[in-house]
């Protein structure tokens, strides 16, 4: 991809992240009992497992805001320890909603088949963050770039997912986010996968090291 379209796709990418992190705000409300413009059903979900439930849907928005700005070389290069500040609480708010997904999914509002998607995400979600972080820990800056790629890919399901539920009510017949949630379980995810994973293969990206800013 040529540089300005690869900055008019991370732009987008900031801003839809920025406005899903942002309109995730209102699960706040949850705390004190409210629970504005919510999904009945995530609702019983927030009812049934509420520390799980909560500390993932008030921490994930962390990874997905702060997820962008670590893809700005420029960024990278002149401020290479904010980069490094980021990425510690990306990672860390990774980790945290990560365990708060897997501990959800179970009572996830589509039932147990999309509990296994959301599972398996969260697992994979985890993984990738954990390799990310050893990668750096380790000097191994090409892995550490690869990881966080299929990191960002995961977080950035949460837009994905949004994206998609308004299509499948429009054009396909959905009626609620439950009934659909089956599907989302795996289609908000496994494409960006897919997408990261053709990427770094036509990129010609590899595991060999490159220089990194130190
Ligand atoms: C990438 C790994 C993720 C996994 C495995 C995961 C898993 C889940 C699960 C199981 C639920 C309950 C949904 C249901 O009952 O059907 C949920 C809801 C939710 N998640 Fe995530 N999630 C992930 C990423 C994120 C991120 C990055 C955000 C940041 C915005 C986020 C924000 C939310 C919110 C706000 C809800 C409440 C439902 C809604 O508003 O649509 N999740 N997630």
């Amino acid at each position: 991809m040529e540089a300005g379209s690869v900055r008019f796709v991370r732009c987008g990418m900031t801003l839809l992240a920025a406005g899903v992190a942002l309109w995730s705000l209102r699960y706040w409300a949850a705390l004190s009992g409210g629970y504005p413009l919510i999904d009945p059903d995530i609702q019983r979900v927030i009812h049934h497992v509420p520390v799980q439930a909560l500390t993932h849907m008030l921490v994930g928005p962390i990874a997905l805001a702060a997820g962008p700005f670590q893809f700005i070389p420029g960024l990278r290069a002149r401020r290479p320890r904010l980069h490094r500040w980021t990425g510690r609480v990306y990672i860390v708010a990774c980790l945290i909603a990560g365990a708060g997904a897997l501990a959800t999914a179970p009572y996830a509002s589509g039932g147990p088949f999309a509990g296994l998607g959301f599972g398996l995400l969260a697992v994979s979600w985890i993984t990738a963050n954990i390799g990310g972080w050893r990668a750096a820990l380790a000097g191994n800056f090409a892995a550490h770039r690869i990881w966080m790629r299929f990191s960002y890919a995961m977080t950035f399901g949460a837009v994905t997912l949004r994206l998609q539920i308004p299509i499948g009510m429009i054009f396909l017949g959905f009626h609620s986010y439950s009934q659909m949630s089956p599907w989302l379980a795996y289609t908000s995810w496994i494409p960006n996968v897919i997408a990261v994973a053709l990427y770094t293969a036509l990129t010609g990206s590899t595991l060999s090291a490159r220089p990194h800013p130190a």
